[in-house]
């Protein structure tokens, strides 16, 4: 099976970072509604979006001569780590810090590939409004 992946040709990048572009406007609102499980399941899921581009896009000639493998999880993994623990702490003011941090991150890269123009912020207002954000009313 990885020997087929290794054949196919790598999917678009633009089409990857959507994906991270829902991930990240999601962990915004669950995060400011305080709804810490599912904001939790959105970092976790943000992760494991970012650990697939890197195996399946790990040489991507958009960021040349750097390599995408190694510069994804050397930015994103320290704020991935600190949103971790934010959430965990069920800390609102740690979670906002550790989201521009997140945000940050997400651009800087962008600044290396020569695409500074692509700055990640916080959202204004939610990309899809059918996933209930406000945590489950406790009985
Ligand atoms: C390792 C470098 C890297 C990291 C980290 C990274 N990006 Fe990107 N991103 C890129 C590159 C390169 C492009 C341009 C892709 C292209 O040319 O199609 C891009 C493009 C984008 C786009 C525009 C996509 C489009 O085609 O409309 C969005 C949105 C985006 N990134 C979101 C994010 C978010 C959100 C994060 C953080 C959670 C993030 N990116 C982290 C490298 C990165």
């Amino acid at each position: 099976m990885a020997e087929l992946e290794k054949r196919l040709p790598p999917p678009e990048l633009g089409q990857q970072m959507l994906e991270l572009q829902i991930r990240h406007d999601r962990l915004w609102w669950a995060g400011k509604a305080g709804n810490w499980n599912l904001a939790y399941f959105m970092v976790g899921e943000l992760g494991e979006a970012l650990r697939g581009i890197e195996q399946t896009n790990g040489d991507a000639a958009e960021l040349q001569p750097q390599k995408l493998s190694e510069v994804m999880p050397s930015v994103m993994t320290p704020a991935i780590k600190t949103m971790q623990e934010a959430l965990a702490k069920h800390d609102r003011t740690a979670f906002v810090k550790a989201y521009d941090q997140l945000s940050a991150a997400c651009s800087s890269c962008h600044q290396l590939a020569g695409s500074a123009f692509l700055h990640i912020e916080r959202p204004k207002t939610p990309l899809l409004d059918n996933l209930r954000y406000a945590p489950p009313a406790r009985r």
